[in-house]
């Protein structure tokens, strides 16, 4: 993680302060500037309005808040957007589209591997990065991969179904 460019005011006499970050988020150019103790899940909820990353325990603990940066899967809610000057960020909504799904979107859809969705997009997302790092998939890898991502409904079984049907779809 680069702070090359990142500029940092005093903004009161409490020794409160911003920054100023310039980065990508879903190929497109953004430069914010905001409170200093701004996590990335809070900038790209609050600032840009990308709501599909969910903000759950706030304690890196469920998931929900999983974004890439950099091409890797990380919890949003863990990282300063002090943090993030230079780095490519992708959420959710720059994994695919409603005519144009991604693989793993798709898969989700068809195996029903998703019920309320509130831990959807971050399950996706490291989902994905899961099937880059590996690779060769099986249960037992996707359950282990999958570890840090918490979901209260589906019980599992068909998240791990979709993560396998995306990974072929993925390698061919
Ligand atoms: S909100 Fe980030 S891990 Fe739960
Ligand atoms: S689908 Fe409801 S938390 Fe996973």
């Amino acid at each position: 993680m680069s702070a090359k460019s990142m500029s940092t005011e005093s903004m009161s006499a409490k020794g409160s302060s911003s920054v100023t970050v310039n980065l990508k988020v879903n190929n497109k150019a953004v430069t914010e500037t905001c409170a200093a103790n701004t996590t990335l899940d809070e900038l790209l909820r609050e600032q840009l309005g990308l709501s599909g990353t969910h903000i759950g325990c706030d304690t890196s603990q469920c998931g929900s808040c999983t974004v890439h940066f950099d091409g890797r899967a990380v919890k949003a809610c863990t990282l300063l957007v002090a943090q993030c000057e230079g780095a490519e960020i992708t959420t959710i909504e720059g994994l695919g589209t409603a005519d144009n799904l991604h693989p793993m979107q798709a898969a989700f859809r068809e195996c029903h591997g998703l019920q309320c969705g509130f831990c959807t997009p971050g399950m996706i997302m490291a989902a994905v990065d899961l099937v880059h790092q590996e690779e060769t998939l099986d249960e037992q890898k996707i359950r282990k991969g999958l570890e840090g991502n918490i979901c209260r409904c589906t019980g599992y079984h068909n998240i791990v179904r979709a993560v396998a049907t995306a990974a072929k779809k993925m390698r061919n």
